[in-house]
């Protein structure tokens, strides 16, 4: 089976694509590697992956035409990023996915799984399951939403389209993420011994690993079309629904090191405890990894640097720096034009 994975060196994408090579699938990495392609350095020289430097939103799409699945993980990637040029994420968050899902149907792909988050609950009180109403709040939660709604109509009996709302991901990766809650906060312990916390950490959220949630993506592939064609998953478990200051406190039982809390921003709007009943019934995905065990992961490469915390970690620090490298490039352009 050829698999096109879309930002697939991205965070999720450079720990799910091994797994997907280990099992003997063939993958097309369509990524415009705005974190670089270090991150599958180690499967590189794999002659069942294929990795193309595009943007989704006007790579070739002749592309697809041997594909039978594509993963769509490609976006700006956070609720700050996704702020930065709200016109640009929903150009690339909303209609990118949006054509990825189209010529994927036109070129006769069988499968398209979207990649969404839990966020697209955004502030409600109890406990949200996939019919429950949306609330998002930000450019990057309504993007998913708008995408979600437009995949899901393309569904039919040859063309099946599931949507993953995926809880917050934590836990390590070749392309490593700081601006992630747990990751950030083991961070946090090991710099300066302070934790980062998001007033009023009251804030409900829910978590899963890097690894379950790449699992999750390859139980849906593997799944009967009729257990997920037309389906919304949310992504992780019951019991990974944490508030964030209670998540502190775990952090420091984790990693018994001594630390003090460091408040920042203004109260956090999102809030949101999600049931994930409906992917443990329907496909048996149950977690194998908690917030425990990615805390110490992440704490031990830190000790042992296998990871350290560059710009590149801080999603939406790069793209701001992406951004500010691109303005300035344009003007020595419109500057040589001019002259
Ligand atoms: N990490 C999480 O906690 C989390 C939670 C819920 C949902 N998600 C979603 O899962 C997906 C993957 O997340 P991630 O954490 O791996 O993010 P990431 O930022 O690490 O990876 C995204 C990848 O997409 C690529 N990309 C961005 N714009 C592109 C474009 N226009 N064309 C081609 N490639 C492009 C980037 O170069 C990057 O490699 C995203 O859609 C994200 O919104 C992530």
């Amino acid at each position: 089976m050829k698999v096109l994975v879309t930002g697939g060196a991205g965070y999720i994408g450079s720990v799910m694509i091994p797994i997907f090579l280990e099992k003997g699938y063939k993958i097309i990495c369509l990524d415009r590697f705005f974190f670089g392609k270090e991150s599958l350095k180690d499967v590189s020289s794999d002659s069942n992956l294929e990795l193309v430097k595009d943007d989704v939103r006007w790579f070739d799409a002749n592309l697809l035409k041997s594909v039978d699945a594509v993963i769509d993980l490609a976006s700006l990637s956070n609720d700050p990023s996704g702020e930065l040029d709200p016109l640009k994420t929903l150009d690339i968050n909303y209609l990118g996915r949006v054509r990825v899902a189209k010529l994927s149907k036109e070129h006769g792909v069988k499968r398209y799984v979207l990649a969404s988050t839990c966020s697209v609950y955004g502030f409600q009180e109890g406990i949200l399951d996939e019919a429950s109403p949306t609330n998002p709040l930000t450019t990057y939660a309504k993007s998913n939403v708008l995408a979600e709604k437009d995949v899901l109509t393309l569904a039919d009996d040859r063309f099946t389209v599931t949507v993953l709302r995926q809880a917050t991901v934590y836990g390590l990766s070749p392309r490593m993420r700081f601006d992630l809650a747990i990751n950030g906060m083991v961070l946090g312990v090991y710099k300066n011994r302070k934790i980062p916390v998001m007033r009023d950490g009251t804030q409900w959220r829910p978590f899963v690993h890097v690894r379950d949630t790449s699992k999750a993506f390859l139980m849906v592939l593997e799944s009967p079309e009729n257990k997920v064609n037309k389906q919304i998953f949310n992504v992780g478990a019951n019991d990974q629904n944490v508030q964030i200051f209670p998540l502190a406190e775990l952090i420091k039982e984790t990693l018994s090191v001594p630390f003090e809390i460091e408040w920042y921003g203004s109260p956090d709007k999102r809030s949101y405890r999600v049931n994930f009943d409906k992917i443990k019934n329907i496909l048996g995905f149950v977690p194998n990894y908690t917030p425990k065990e990615g805390a110490k992961e992440v704490y031990e490469a830190l000790e042992n640097n296998k990871v350290t915390d560059s710009l590149k970690t801080k999603t939406v620090e790069w793209y701001k720096h992406l951004l500010e490298a691109n303005k300035l490039l344009e003007e020595v352009i419109l500057k040589d034009t001019l002259l």
